[in-house]
C-alpha cells in the first residue's frame, strides 16, 4: 500500500520524505493557495523533493482549456500527474491527456459509478474523498470498498483508488483492509499512524528500568 502525503507544504513533505513513508504527494487549488507560493514553482520544487507523483489541479472547467492547462503541468516534470475534476470536461481530459502518456489524477469522486467513468477514460488514479462523505453522515469507506469491488472484476481496468479527505488513522486501516491502492493524507494523519499511548508509556517503563542498571550500550 502506498502513502501520499495530501500538502503544498515543502518543508512538510521534505520532513516527512525522510520517514521513507511517502510514496508521493496530492496537492489541490486550496492547499497551493494556503502556502501563499506560485504555482508552477512551488510544483516544481515539490517534484524536485520526492520520487513518486506528484498530483497538480488544473482549474479550468472545460475540456480544451483543461488539455492545455495539463500539458503546461505535465511539461514540468516527469512525475506530475495532472489533477482533474470528475467532470464530464474533466473524463474527455482525462482521455486525452492519458492517451498522449501523462498520469491523471481524476478528483472529487464521491460515487462507485463516477469511478467507473474514471476506468473508461484511462485514469492513472481515481481519488474519492472519504472524508467529505462521512461529514454529510454518509460511508465514506463504504464507497472504497464497493469501488475496490467493482475494479476487481474488470481486470482491464489499471486505475488505482487513491483514497482522499483522509481524516486520521481508521481511515487509513479501513482502506487498507479493502485493499486500496493508494492513501493520501494531511502530515497530522500521517504522524498520528505512529502513535499508540502503550508505546509511549511502555517506553517510560524501559527507559527507567535501564537507567537504573547503570548501564550503557554505547
Ligand atoms: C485529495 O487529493 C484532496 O486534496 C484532499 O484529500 C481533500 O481533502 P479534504 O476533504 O480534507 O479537503
Amino acid at each position: 500500500m502506498k502513502f501520499f502525503i495530501d500538502t503544498a507544504d515543502l518543508d512538510e513533505i521534505t520532513a516527512l520524505t525522510e520517514t521513507g513513508m511517502i510514496n508521493g504527494v496530492t496537492t489541490n487549488p486550496s492547499l497551493i493557495a494556503k502556502s501563499g507560493r506560485p504555482f508552477l514553482e512551488l510544483i516544481a520544487d515539490i517534484c524536485q523533493a520526492v520520487t513518486g507523483p506528484v498530483s497538480a489541479e488544473v482549474t479550468a472547467i472545460d475540456a480544451p482549456t483543461m488539455i492545455n492547462e495539463g500539458r503546461k503541468l505535465a511539461a514540468i516534470a516527469e512525475n506530475v500527474a495532472v489533477k482533474v475534476p470528475l467532470t464530464e470536461d474533466g473524463l474527455i481530459a482525462c482521455k486525452t491527456l492519458s492517451d498522449a502518456g501523462t498520469m491523471v489524477n481524476v478528483t472529487l469522486c464521491f460515487s462507485a459509478a463516477q469511478a467507473i467513468l474514471a476506468a473508461k477514460a484511462g485514469a492513472t488514479f481515481v481519488s474519492p474523498f472519504v472524508g467529505r462523505l462521512d461529514d454529510l453522515g454518509q460511508d465514506g469507506i463504504a464507497l472504497i470498498e464497493d469501488i475496490c469491488d467493482i475494479y476487481a472484476n474488470f481486470p482491464n481496468f489499471t486505475t488505482e483508488i487513491l483514497v482522499a479527505s483522509v481524516r486520521g488513522p481508521q481511515h487509513v486501516v479501513d482502506a487498507a483492509k479493502m485493499g486500496a491502492d493508494i492513501v493520501t493524507m494531511p502530515p497530522d494523519a500521517l504522524r498520528q499512524l505512529f502513535q499508540h499511548p502503550l508505546t509511549d508509556k511502555g517506553l517510560q517503563a524501559f527507559l527507567s528500568d535501564w537507567a537504573r542498571t547503570g548501564q550503557s550500550i554505547l
